[in-house]
């Protein structure tokens, strides 16, 4: 029995996956990495549905009691849908760290993300309840880098982050928010871009939220023992 299912559209979601095992050792993790339906961040809202149903379903089948939706895109689009869908499962989602960066009193603010993500009523919310007045941000869909990561294609990756972040280079960024769980594993490359930028990801917010659930739901396993981590790509299933 795993009591946590986590899932992504591919390697993203292992970025969270990562800070809650630091956080969480003992935790038996279930990881769904849906590579096949690799890249989430053009589909619409209804076909991103269909397929995070059947991922769910999936983790009920496992009995796992909380779904961490280790994706931005599946959250903004589907995180409220899902749990009108399945009132007895927690789910705790993946949202750009726009708060944190706000909170840190940033001046520009580049918020990177997918298609869905950065078009998402969820990331004008978080923008509309944490910006300051003195504060910018800025919103850039970079389309195709998710998958460029995800079948580590250095060309490609390459030509993406030319294309756009060069045109933020005389914006004074100071803070680089990665709204999309692959771009931490190109995050010192972004670094270049912006030598006086901190990066921001929701990755450690995530792992602290899962434990804050599991304690108010009685759910923390009390052996002490090491976790069992199993990892599965939708491919092989
Ligand atoms: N890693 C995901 C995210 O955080 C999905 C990227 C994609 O599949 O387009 O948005």
């Amino acid at each position: 029995m795993y009591k946590i299912g986590i899932f992504d559209s591919g390697i993203g979601g292992l970025t969270v996956l990562n800070e809650i095992t630091k956080l969480l050792p003992n935790e038996d993790i279930l990881y769904y990495g849906d590579s096949k339906n690799n890249p989430y961040g053009n589909k619409s809202d209804e076909e991103l549905l269909n397929i995070t149903k059947r991922i769910v379903e999936y983790f009920i089948n496992y009995e796992c009691k909380i779904i961490v939706i280790a994706c931005n895109t599946a959250t903004t689009r589907c995180i409220h849908h899902l749990r009108k869908m399945y009132p007895d499962i927690i789910f705790v989602g993946t949202e750009p760290a726009i708060k944190v960066a706000c909170d840190h009193h940033s001046k520009s603010t580049l918020v990177l993300g997918t298609k869905a993500t950065v078009t998402s009523a969820s990331v004008q919310k978080l923008i509309h309840e944490n910006k300051r007045e003195n504060q910018t941000i800025y919103l850039e869909n970079c389309e195709g880098l998710a998958h460029a990561i995800e079948v580590q294609d250095e060309y490609t990756i390459h030509k993406i982050l030319e294309e756009h972040l060069l045109p933020y280079q005389d914006k004074e960024i100071d803070a680089v928010v990665l709204g999309c769980t692959h771009y931490p594993y190109v995050g010192e490359e972004i670094l270049k871009y912006f030598k006086n930028a901190t990066i921001y990801d929701g990755s450690i917010g995530v792992a602290k939220e899962v434990k804050r659930q599991l304690e108010k739901h009685h759910l923390k396993k009390t052996e002490q023992t090491l976790g069992n981590i199993k990892i599965i790509d939708s491919i092989e299933t």
